[in-house]
């Protein structure tokens, strides 16, 4: 039977750990972790997330702010919020909760956003540095971080020897997943809807990471006896065992299916999701502790 692992003790565990060193900054630098969310429009999800953000980012004991604009906001005053806060001294991190109402071109907005102070990690420049190994000063997306440090508990930094299958290919998760992979020396491939014989290719996966979309895809007999799995995907599915029209949240690996042949296995929810958050609070202290010319932590 599979370890689970826990994703949720995990998160706390970096959470814990930015407070203190948040605290210490501020000591030692009268600095505070400042962090600007941005959200535009009413999306009841985008409302939620960007609620848990602030709320963790106080529990920190960061500087917090929110913006929260009608959803008929123009390009150009998107625009100039941006700038706005890039030249804040008080604000090392800012997040604009995508998605943006089809009126805005997000793109324009994330490059607007001042590569020092993206701590979802999406600027070209991160995503360049991330890709060309420059991890020491890149901001990496919080979900793939996320994970890696879930892998990190499992099998150590250094995953020489290993080979590793990520099942997607988004720019937000299944890409910057391969790299730092990649950049922990494991032998990585990535896998999307294109892929050829997707279980036998699972099957050859030490480690396996599915950032897919598509609930409980991934069986037991894709994964290789003992494998670490990670499972990114959110899915809400029917569950009427729980009562007419009612829901429940499953990743795109059948959970109980595969913790039979893998050694450790994420669940959904409690895996990867509150490493999310917990890595946003992280990317921002080591925003700030950039800004003043400090070493941050190591997480
Ligand atoms: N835990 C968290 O905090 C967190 C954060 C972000 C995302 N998520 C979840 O992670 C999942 C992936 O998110 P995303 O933003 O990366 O999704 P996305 O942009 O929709 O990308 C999905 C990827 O899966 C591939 N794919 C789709 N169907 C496939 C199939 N049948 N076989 C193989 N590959 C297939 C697609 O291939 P093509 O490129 O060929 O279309 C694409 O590369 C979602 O469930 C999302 O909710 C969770």
């Amino acid at each position: 039977m599979a370890v689970t692992i826990d994703g949720k003790q995990i998160a706390e565990d970096v959470v814990s750990k930015v407070k203190l060193s948040a605290a210490e900054l501020i000591e030692a630098t009268g600095v505070t972790p400042g962090i600007a969310v941005v959200i535009v429009g009413e999306d009841p999800a985008s409302q939620v997330y960007v609620a848990n953000k602030g709320r963790k980012a106080r529990e920190c004991g960061f500087h917090s702010v929110q913006h929260t604009l009608p959803e008929q906001t123009g390009e150009e005053e998107l625009v100039k919020l941006v700038e706005t806060l890039n030249a804040d001294p008080a604000i090392h991190g800012i997040l604009v909760q995508l998605p943006l109402p089809k009126h805005i071109d997000s793109g324009r907005i994330i490059q607007t956003i001042s590569p020092d102070k993206d701590v979802d990690g999406f600027h070209f420049i991160n995503v360049g540095k991330l890709g060309t190994g420059e991890l020491e000063t890149a901001f990496v997306p919080c979900t793939p971080e996320g994970s890696m440090l879930l892998i990190d508990r499992i099998l150590g930094r250094d995953l020489s020897g290993l080979n590793a299958v990520v099942v997607g290919r988004s720019n937000i998760v299944g890409k910057p997943m391969f790299n730092l992979l990649l950049a922990h020396n494991a032998t990585v491939t990535i896998a999307h809807s294109k892929t050829k014989d997707l279980p036998g290719l699972c099957r050859n996966a030490d480690i396996l990471v599915a950032a897919v979309g598509r609930p409980q895809m991934i069986k037991a007999d894709w994964v290789k006896p003992g494998a670490t799995v990670i499972d990114v995907g959110i899915n809400r599915i029917p569950a009427p065992e729980r009562g007419e029209g009612k829901t429940r949240l499953v990743g795109d690996v059948d959970f109980a299916d595969v913790a039979s042949v893998a050694g450790a296995l994420t669940p959904v929810p409690g895996g990867v999701g509150p490493m999310t958050i917990a890595m946003l609070m992280a990317n921002t202290l080591v925003a700030a502790h950039r800004s003043v010319g400090k070493t941050p932590p190591r997480f």
